[in-house]
Formats: C-alpha cells, structure tokens, sequence
C-alpha cells in the first residue's frame, strides 16, 4: 500500500490542528469495546456515529446525497474522492470545488476518519472492505454494507422513484443525518418499517 500522496500531508496537519474534533462513535467505551469485538464493525446497530459537523462538508456534499458520516469509509478512500480529478469525474457527475474549499473539506474528513481508525474503528482497519482499484471507493460497494442491504428487491431501491439508488442512505434510513441507522429507524418509502 503506498499512498502517500500530498493529500495525506494535509490530512496528517488536520489531525495535527483538529486534534479533539469528536470520536466517531457514540455512546461508553464498553459499547466501543464490544463492536470491535465483531466484524460488523461500524454496522452494528448498537453503534451511533457522530453528526455532521462541517457546514462547508454539508453544503458542498449534501446537496445531491446526504452528507455521509466521516467514519463510512476509511481515510485513504476519502482521500481518493477528493483528488481534484476524481471530483470533476465525481460517479458520472461533476463535483469540482475551489481548492480552498477542497482543501477544507480533505481537512475534515481525513481528520476524521484517521481519528476513527486510531480509536481502532474495525471497519476502518479491515482490509476487505478496501475498495481499491475498482474506481472510485463507495460504502455500498463494501462487504458489511452489501451483506446488510442484499434482501432489499430491487423495487424498493433502483424502481422506487423516492429512493433511486442505495447511496441515498436518509430515504430509508430516517435519521440517517443523526448517524442512526437502527433498523428502528427504518421506513422505505411505499413500504414501510422493515421486518425481516
Ligand atoms: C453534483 C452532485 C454531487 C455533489 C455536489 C457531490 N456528489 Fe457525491 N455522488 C453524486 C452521485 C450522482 C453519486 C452516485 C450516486 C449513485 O450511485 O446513486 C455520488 C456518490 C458519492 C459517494 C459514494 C456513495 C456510495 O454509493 O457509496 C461518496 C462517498 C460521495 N458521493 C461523496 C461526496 C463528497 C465527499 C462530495 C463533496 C466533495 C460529494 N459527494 C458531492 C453526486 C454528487
Ligand atoms: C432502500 C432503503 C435503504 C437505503 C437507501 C439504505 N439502507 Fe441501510 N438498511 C436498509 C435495511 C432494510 C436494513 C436492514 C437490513 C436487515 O437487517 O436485513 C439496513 C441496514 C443498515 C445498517 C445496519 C443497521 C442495523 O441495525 O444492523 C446500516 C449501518 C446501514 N443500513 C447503513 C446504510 C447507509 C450508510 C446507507 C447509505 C450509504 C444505507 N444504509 C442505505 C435499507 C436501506
């Protein structure tokens, strides 16, 4: 693995500045404890993962999906979103930002998330969920993500005009923006709570 790109210097330098900014997971440490003990990691339901804080991250990245959490993908995927040329060629769409705001918004979720993977986040550490070499990183191309979203028909998610695709995580996931994603919380539109 080599990536050290000039990005990560700027990532180390948040972490260095932001320092305390929170801990991506909610709750007391013995809950902490024990979602490490389990390979679904972050996608335990127990686990709450920290809100948004940014309001450039929410502004720039929340217009066409939600802002994700932070703590969803591991740092050296965000940092290959953030490249300037991945941006401008952003899953089909163009998501350029000034280098300013790049700059910015590389700050925070590198900060972030190599905070989470010190905190030792097992999602983050886990080398199966690299998504590595095949384009751009996403979260639902992840093995715990595919593994909890495979039940759901196709009607529900790519032929349901209220939801269009898995990435739109706060069609069904009501308090996705709290970083809730509780099955309790769940409500596909025209469906309804999930019960399995
Ligand atoms: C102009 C619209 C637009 C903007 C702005 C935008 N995105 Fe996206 N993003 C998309 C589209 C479209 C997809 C693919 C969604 C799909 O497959 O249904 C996507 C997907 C993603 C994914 C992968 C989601 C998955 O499927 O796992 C991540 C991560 C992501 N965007 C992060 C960001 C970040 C970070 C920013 C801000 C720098 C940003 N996006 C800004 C349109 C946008
Ligand atoms: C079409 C609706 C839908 C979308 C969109 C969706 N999910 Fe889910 N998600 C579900 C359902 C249904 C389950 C429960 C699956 C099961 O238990 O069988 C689930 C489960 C989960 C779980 C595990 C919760 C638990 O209690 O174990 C997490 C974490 C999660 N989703 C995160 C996400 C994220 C992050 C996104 C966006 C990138 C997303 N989901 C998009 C429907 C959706």
């Amino acid at each position: 693995m080599n990536h050290h790109k000039p990005i990560l210097t700027i990532f180390t330098i948040g972490l260095l500045s932001l320092g305390t900014v929170g801990l991506a997971f909610g709750d007391d440490d013995e809950e902490r404890e024990e979602d490490e003990r389990e390979s679904s990691g972050w996608m335990d339901s127990r686990t709450t993962l920290a809100q948004v804080v940014n309001a450039t991250y929410e502004q720039e990245c929340g217009s066409c999906h939600m802002a994700y959490q932070p703590g969803l993908l591991p740092p050296q995927a965000w940092a290959q979103i953030m490249e300037p040329a991945a941006l401008a060629n952003h899953y089909g769409d163009d998501a350029s930002l000034t280098d300013e705001l790049r700059t910015e918004i590389s700050t925070f979720l590198g900060a972030n998330t190599v905070n989470l993977a010190q905190q030792g986040n097992p999602y983050a550490q886990n080398p199966a969920n690299s998504t590595a070499g095949q384009g751009l990183p996403r979260i639902t191309e992840t093995p715990d993500f595919k593994r909890k979203h495979d039940e759901i028909p196709a009607r529900l998610i790519q032929d349901n005009p209220e939801v269009g695709s898995l990435s739109q995580c706060n069609a069904c996931h009501r308090q996705a923006a709290e970083g809730d994603y509780n099955e309790r919380q769940i409500n596909i539109p025209g469906h309804g709570p999930w019960n399995d």
